[in-house]
């Protein structure tokens, strides 16, 4: 770590006193204000989070004045960190000029040709405001080039917060069924009839895949991939389930939409590219938007025409007052722009030597655990059995206290990782950051162990 930081190395049960008093009296203000004290679920622990003021390369600074290290890089978003020059010289550049128009910009098309010069798949380009978005408008085009009503998950897989792509998201051993998974609603107030038309399939179970997809193919528009996905156990997808994928995909005329919302960052031509996927579709978001609010559904023109309004009332229609909104696009062109083969592969490889390095000292120390991801992503799991899916990573209920205890120990230590134990490495860190990240992290789980064993 640099020296200018003060880590925090407060230490003790007390989450009160570790979360400082000004983040406390700006969560009972927000309390106050907005169901459940801040705008977004998934950044919540207890009892809150610190509040953020700023940040600058991989630091975070709270009201307090409290610095953190931050692996969160908001929910994988920043692949350059804070503040990242590039990205604020170039906002600099435009903001004077207007921050939006009821008219398209050229930065649009910038960005836009920025993805597909990286993937001869990504032919064009819609931009949303969010990974959201991105998937919806996914779905809704194969169903409609396909005629076909139903689409396939996979079990745990998050795609956003779209009815049909919550399936079966946190689906329990109460209710997840046998080995061909049930369809389990997840937001009270789904209608019910979103379950028939998701299939959920089972991570990295081929033979079950083929099965499935086998019985519904006729109904089938989309199977709905993401190779990476986290809380599937951030376990990459194996390549006989790919292969299983794509034939039936190719069989059947069922459409392969890839969610790279995340999981883009993984190569410098895409996760599709990385694992070997001929996607007909892919959603793409976070790093794309160098900190700003996007989303983009891309693919090959003869898919993307179902978009196209230029003769009349499109297939389906796309628009978002805020999509393609010129900060998100002049952000995006400067990250993606700095983003090269090069940084790719230092981030990757950064990534290989902190996993293997946690998973050496997990083991030389004799703790239960291990660390999966790929790239410049990671996922603890305080488990040694080896996970493949989401029903092998479905923590035991000690272990996902001892997982929010390890988050907590390393918010103590000053590095913020996502609440469930996961995070990304971004440019400005260092191998010696990683190095730090790796020792707090085996550090903190040895605390927790010996404080409160899981089994
Ligand atoms: C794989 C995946 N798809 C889609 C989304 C939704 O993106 P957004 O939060 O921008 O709506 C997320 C968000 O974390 C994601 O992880």
């Amino acid at each position: 770590m640099s020296l200018d930081t003060q880590p925090i190395s407060m230490t003790g049960p007390n989450r009160a006193e570790v979360v400082g008093p000004k983040s406390r009296d700006e969560f009972q203000r927000a309390l106050r204000i907005t169901p459940g004290g801040s705008m977004r679920a998934a950044p919540f622990f207890a009892p809150h989070p610190p509040y953020a003021v700023s940040g600058a390369g991989c630091w975070i600074t709270d009201v307090d004045g409290r610095k953190f290290f931050d692996c969160a890089n908001n929910f994988f978003s920043l692949v350059h960190g804070h503040a990242f020059p590039p990205v604020i010289e170039a906002l600099h550049r435009v903001l004077d000029d207007g921050t939006a128009f009821g008219l398209p910009t050229t930065s649009e098309s910038s960005l836009a040709e920025a993805i597909a010069a990286r993937s001869p798949k990504l032919e064009q380009v819609r931009f949303t405001s969010s990974g959201t978005e991105a998937v919806m408008y996914a779905i809704k085009a194969a169903r409609a080039i396909t005629g076909r009503p139903m689409i396939a998950k996979f079990e745990g897989a998050y795609h956003g917060a779209y009815d049909d792509v919550e399936v079966s998201l946190d689906s329990t051993p109460m209710n997840w069924g046998d080995s061909s998974p049930k369809s389990v609603l997840y937001a009270r107030g789904t209608p019910v009839s979103t379950a028939a038309e998701v299939l959920v399939l089972p991570y990295n179970e081929p033979e079950s895949c083929r099965e499935l997809i086998r019985a519904h193919h006729e109904r089938l528009a989309a199977i709905l991939v993401d190779p990476l996905a986290s809380r599937v156990g951030m376990v990459p997808i194996e390549a006989d389930v790919r292969e299983v994928i794509q034939d039936c995909c190719d069989r059947y005329g069922i459409l392969l939409v890839v969610d790279e919302v995340v999981s883009y960052r993984v190569g410098y031509h895409g996760a599709h590219a990385a694992f070997g996927f001929e996607p007909d579709l892919v959603a793409l978001g976070k790093i794309i938007g160098g900190g700003l609010p996007v989303g983009a559904v891309a693919g090959q023109a003869s898919h993307m025409a179902i978009f196209d309004h230029t003769k009349g009332k499109p297939a389906v229609s796309h628009g978002g007052t805020f999509s393609a909104n010129p900060l998100s696009m002049t952000a995006g062109l400067a990250a993606l722009q700095a983003y090269t083969k090069d940084a790719v592969a230092r981030l990757n490889r950064m990534g290989d030597a902190l996993r293997a390095e946690i998973t050496e000292q997990l083991k030389r120390r004799k703790l239960p655990g291990q660390v999966t991801g790929i790239s410049s992503i990671f996922r603890l799991h305080l488990k040694n059995e080896v996970i493949r899916n989401y029903r092998t990573s479905f923590p035991s209920p000690s272990q996902r206290a001892a997982l929010a205890q390890v988050h907590f120990a390393m918010l103590e230590r000053g590095f913020l990782m996502t609440p469930n134990c996961s995070g990304s490495l971004s440019a400005p860190m260092s191998e010696t950051d990683v190095h730090d990240l790796a020792a707090a992290l085996v550090d903190a789980i040895h605390e927790t162990w010996k404080q409160s064993p899981w089994e």
